[in-house]
């Protein structure tokens, strides 16, 4: 019995708030606020005679602390969900802990402007003391651990997939099959088609600065960064098959590295096509990823949103994608004095999705654990307090829910390696 404020009406948010709708007896009442009103109102007529849950909307400009403070004020919710934009996590965390309710995301924080003078010198130190230049980190939503704790708080940080499922499959893993893990690789493989020569499967800006920033992976206690894309594999994928694919920085390495004891190595590879990254490189060296205005006769342009602008938005694939995903984690460790290695992943069909909901798989796998987060700490299953990582908690409740609402997965105790 709650009342959930979710904040975010793109991709991901659709498939989340969907899916609180179809858990009633947690999610009562919903309101969905977000900066364009009309994709929320367009949302809840589509739900509407669909679900008990009591939905109403809300527009919001979740940059400023004070309009989500004001929003809580009168909507008065348990807990918020925040799939508006990484750049929002700080203000709705501080909205948060002003008026005494819970929050939850999906991505780690990060800045729209990188060129701020003072994220930068934070940045540019983090940079050199940790050894990886991505430009999101954990830091600056831990920094608010005291905090959420002294207010009896949780602050539930990346519940989407990866992160979110893939820690709670290696707190799984660690409860149920090892002693000790010694290797984590993470692997992503998007094996869907939407027909475009060049789409992102969610937001283009967030999408095009992770995957053209430089790798890095953890080993032996520290971070090993390597130019993007120069690490390649291949890997023969369970339902989808063989796809090159590369390796990574990843925000959950973070956390992963901070709270397994005695891990030595830690991986993220994601699949891509030649086409992509053929794409990819060319608006790169145009300086179309540039997060910098420039000046256009007489107007500021920053190139990457001029480019978001351009690009198909990643709701609108669900009709065109088919193929299947397949995303999971291969552990490597010890169990009674022998070794081990185990492959936990989930299939998930596109169009599986969009007979369903109207999404395509990857704003379905995101907006499911999402949901699923959300209701741990609604219903107090999950409880304890500060800011925390989904592989902080107990995983058994979590992998009940993802087989009982969409995202079932398999355990696969002979699988191949990646070298
Ligand atoms: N953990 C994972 O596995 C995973 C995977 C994919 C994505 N994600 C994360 O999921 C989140 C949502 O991604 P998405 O693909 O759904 O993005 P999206 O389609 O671009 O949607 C973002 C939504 O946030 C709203 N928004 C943006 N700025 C806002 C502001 N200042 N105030 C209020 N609302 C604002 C947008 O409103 P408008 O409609 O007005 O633009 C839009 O409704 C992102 O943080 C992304 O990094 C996580």
């Amino acid at each position: 019995m709650s009342r959930l404020l979710v904040i975010g009406c793109g991709g991901v948010a659709q498939v989340a708030i969907q899916k609180c709708c179809q858990n009633s007896d947690v999610f009562t009442e919903l309101c969905i606020a977000s900066r364009t009103v009309s994709k929320c109102d367009a949302l809840k007529e589509k739900l509407a005679g669909k679900t008990s849950t009591v939905v109403t909307t809300a527009a919001v400009d979740a940059d400023k602390k004070e309009n989500v403070v004001a929003l809580i004020k009168s909507y008065k919710p348990d807990l918020v969900l925040n799939v508006a934009l990484p750049y929002q996590d700080l203000s709705i965390m501080e909205a948060c802990l002003e008026c005494g309710v819970h929050y939850v995301d999906t991505a780690n924080y990060e800045p729209e402007d990188t060129d701020d003078p003072e994220w930068r010198k934070i940045y540019d130190k983090r940079c050199k003391e940790l050894g990886f230049s991505a430009y999101f980190d954990y830091s600056w939503q831990w920094n608010y651990d005291q905090k959420f704790k002294d207010a009896g708080l949780t602050a539930l940080l990346g519940t989407g997939f990866d992160p979110g499922v893939t820690s709670v499959f290696t707190a799984y893993a660690q409860k149920h099959y090892f002693d000790e893990i010694h290797t984590i690789d993470i692997l992503d493989c998007n094996g869907g088609d939407h027909g475009y020569p060049f789409a992102t499967n969610f937001n283009p800006e967030v999408n095009l600065r992770e995957v053209s920033a430089p790798g890095s992976y953890w080993e032996d206690g520290h971070w090993v960064e390597v130019p993007a894309m120069s690490i390649k594999r291949e890997y023969n994928f369970p339902q989808v098959g063989m796809k090159d694919m590369y390796l990574l920085h990843h925000e959950e390495i973070e956390a992963l590295a901070r709270n397994i004891k005695g891990v030595k190595r830690i991986r993220f590879f994601m699949t891509f096509g030649q086409s992509y990254l053929t794409h990819m490189k060319c608006l790169e060296n145009v300086g179309m990823l540039s997060t910098t205005p420039i000046d256009f006769n007489g107007q500021k342009i920053v190139p990457i949103q001029f480019l978001k602008a351009l690009l198909p938005d990643p709701a609108s694939l669900g009709p065109r994608t088919v193929g299947k995903t397949n995303i999971g984690c291969i552990f490597t460790g010890i169990k009674d004095g022998k070794e081990k290695t185990i492959f936990i992943y989930n299939v998930c069909d596109h169009q599986e999705c969009y007979k369903e909901l109207g999404s395509q798989a990857i704003s379905y796998t995101t907006g499911v654990p999402a949901m699923i987060g959300t209701a741990l700490v609604a219903s107090g299953i999950w409880n304890k307090r500060g800011t925390l990582t989904t592989d902080e908690f107990d995983p058994d409740p979590y992998m009940d829910m993802l087989n009982k609402f969409g995202l079932p997965w398999v355990v696969d105790e002979n699988p191949a390696t990646v070298e």
